[in-house]
């Protein structure tokens, strides 16, 4: 019988990209998302879909009667912004509801291993010279990074006292097809729409700041590694957590000159003034994941690029002829 995984947050960018990747392995694919940021045409069409909201009684139901193998947990509030306006909405969504799931694979009794997605971009802070290895201190700059590394003491703490099978991968800045502007690099898509519409890209401070910038496929296929790989000790934060992401520290100049390069368009680039509170550098080590999972990032930023301003350009002809 093939292997059952259900992806919350599967109607959303990375979500169903992971989705993809199962289906392709062989997997039975349940999607469990509320659609409250995600799309009904990102839905593979061999997936199960199930609407519905982490938090309550009825995505508990599912979880605790499924039997799924394995459970990846994309769906989140993912706005870093939001989470510092609201901290008590992103609470709500990012911790209780993880915690409602958990408490589900518990009273399940089935061997599910549950797959965080976690952050490594707004978790590490700026203290330690980057790539940042997973032992590095941490210091999110906003409760949603607080969140997630909240729910990481949860898995721990879940794997040391109740014996569950957690993994947590903390991305750096995912791009790709899909990709909606408000998540963790959601420069990518404002820098491709600006692009398509012939208007100038914006970029805060001098553009030397950095970020990790990792493609939604390799995170799935880092997902599929982690739902697959023989795993040692649960139970202490850190030693089930991964780094996903390149390594390479690439600055907002670099993004911005690649992205014109690839597409071929000409928008000018105009600096604004410095946001307050971003971080300069960011990088992550991703040496554990290659060791432990056997995972190591196969797409370039420029082929990255290319695919993610081709996948802007196509859905705007659609839209276009459908008007
Ligand atoms: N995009 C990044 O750069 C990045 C970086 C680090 C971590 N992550 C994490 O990866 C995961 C996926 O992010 P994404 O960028 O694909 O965002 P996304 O908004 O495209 O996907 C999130 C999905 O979750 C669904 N959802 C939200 N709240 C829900 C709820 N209460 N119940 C059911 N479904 C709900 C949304 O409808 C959406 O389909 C998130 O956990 C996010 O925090 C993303």
């Amino acid at each position: 019988m093939a292997q059952r995984v259900l992806v919350t947050g599967g109607a959303g960018f990375i979500g169903s990209t992971v989705a993809d990747r199962f289906l392709a392995e062989g997997w039975d694919v349940t999607i469990l998302d509320d659609l409250s940021s995600g799309r009904e045409e990102n839905l593979p069409a061999s997936a199960r879909f199930v609407r519905g909201d982490i938090t309550t009684p009825d995505a508990a139901a599912l979880v605790r009667d499924g039997r799924f193998d394995v459970l990846c947990h994309l769906a989140a509030q993912i706005d870093v912004r939001r989470s510092v306006l609201d901290p008590v909405y992103d609470a709500t969504r990012n911790i209780l509801g993880t915690l409602n799931l958990l408490e589900a694979v518990r009273a399940s009794g089935h061997p599910t291993r549950t797959i965080f997605s976690s952050t490594g971009g707004a978790l590490y802070g700026d203290f330690d010279p980057p790539p940042s290895a997973e032992s590095n201190s941490k210091d999110p700059e906003a409760p949603y990074g607080i969140a997630k590394l909240s729910v990481e003491y949860y898995l721990a703490y879940y794997g040391r006292v109740h014996g569950l099978d957690n993994v947590a991968l903390r991305y750096g800045n995912v791009y790709g097809p899909r990709q909606d502007p408000h998540g963790e690099a959601g420069v990518v898509a404002i820098f491709c729409n600006r692009l398509l519409d012939g208007r100038a890209l914006t970029v805060f401070g001098d553009g030397a700041q950095t970020r990790d910038y990792v493609f939604s496929g390799d995170v799935a296929r880092a997902n599929f590694a982690a739902a697959t790989a023989a795993l040692p000790e649960r139970g202490r934060l850190d030693a089930r957590a991964f780094n996903i992401g390149t390594s390479i520290e690439t600055s907002v100049n670099t993004l911005s000159e690649t992205l014109r390069e690839v597409s071929g368009a000409t928008s000018p680039i105009e600096y604004a003034p410095a946001r307050a509170g971003e971080l300069a550098r960011s990088a992550l080590d991703t040496r554990k994941a290659q060791a432990l999972l056997g995972w190591t990032p196969q797409v370039t930023l420029r082929d990255g690029l290319a695919q993610t301003f081709r996948y802007f350009a196509d859905r705007r002809a659609r839209t276009e002829t459908h008007r």
